[in-house]
């Protein structure tokens, strides 16, 4: 799914500042994307060029394969109980902070580390704000739910696509195995509302709508990095 209109530079200048959160002894939550790759990027030279001492807890099995190739030393997330700071992705993100993930398919994982982090910082560029969210909201799902999941998503008002792998025939799988609907709102007035309606659902794995959890939005600009609290 491309849900992206950001530059490079602008993407980077937002994954490094974040980058230079991360402290000495800390745990990091290493998020999926474009984005959270250029924070990636940063700490490992920071582990290389300056020793710092972290373990990183990487939210996908792409990112665990970029930290590993760029030498962040790592912990799965079955090891850790909290994370000092995670930095991740967004496809969209409200002025309240609220954020839309899972357009790598990994916001599962994603949710689960950045629910445990002290500090979950966002990284973006600015196509990724809106006042209002109102991309697809990913869902994943059991895949022998997958009809009855639609059913009630259609239910809630929504209009679900199975997404379909860009690269072969069939539909994305993700890292626990599962499908992904991509559900359209419109404008989602009340995100916490569907939020806990999404979580109720039988055979919902885990969806995108990340609500009241990011601590702050770090978007990269043409020449720096604006902070939102
Ligand atoms: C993956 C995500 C990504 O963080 C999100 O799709 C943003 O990616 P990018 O920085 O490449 O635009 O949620 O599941």
């Amino acid at each position: 799914m491309k849900t992206t209109g950001g530059t490079d530079d602008q993407k980077r200048r937002a994954g490094e500042r974040a980058a230079d959160l991360v402290t000495d002894g800390a745990t990091v939550g290493l998020g999926t994307g474009s984005t959270a790759a250029f924070a990636v990027r940063a700490i490992a030279r920071a582990v290389e060029e300056d020793g710092l001492d972290v373990r990183g807890v990487p939210t996908s099995f792409a990112t665990r394969e970029l930290a590993r190739e760029e030498g962040i030393p790592l912990a799965s997330l079955d090891e850790v109980e909290t994370v000092d700071v995670a930095i991740d992705g967004a496809d969209q993100v409200d002025d309240a902070l609220n954020a839309i993930k899972g357009g790598g398919a990994a916001h599962a994982r994603e949710k689960i580390v950045d629910a445990a982090a002290e500090r979950f910082v966002v990284v973006a560029d600015p196509s990724k704000t809106a006042a209002t969210l109102d991309r697809a909201v990913p869902v994943e799902v059991l895949p022998d739910a997958r009809t009855t999941v639609a059913a009630r998503l259609r239910e809630l008002g929504g209009d679900p696509t199975l997404r379909s792998a860009e690269r072969k025939d069939g539909p994305v799988v993700t890292d626990n195995g599962n499908l992904v609907l991509d559900c359209e709102f419109g404008a989602i007035d009340d995100p916490a509302s569907l939020a806990a309606d999404l979580s109720a659902t039988p055979g919902c794995v885990e969806h995108g709508l990340f609500v009241g959890m990011a601590d702050e939005v770090y978007v990269g600009t043409d020449d720096g990095v604006e902070v939102r609290t």
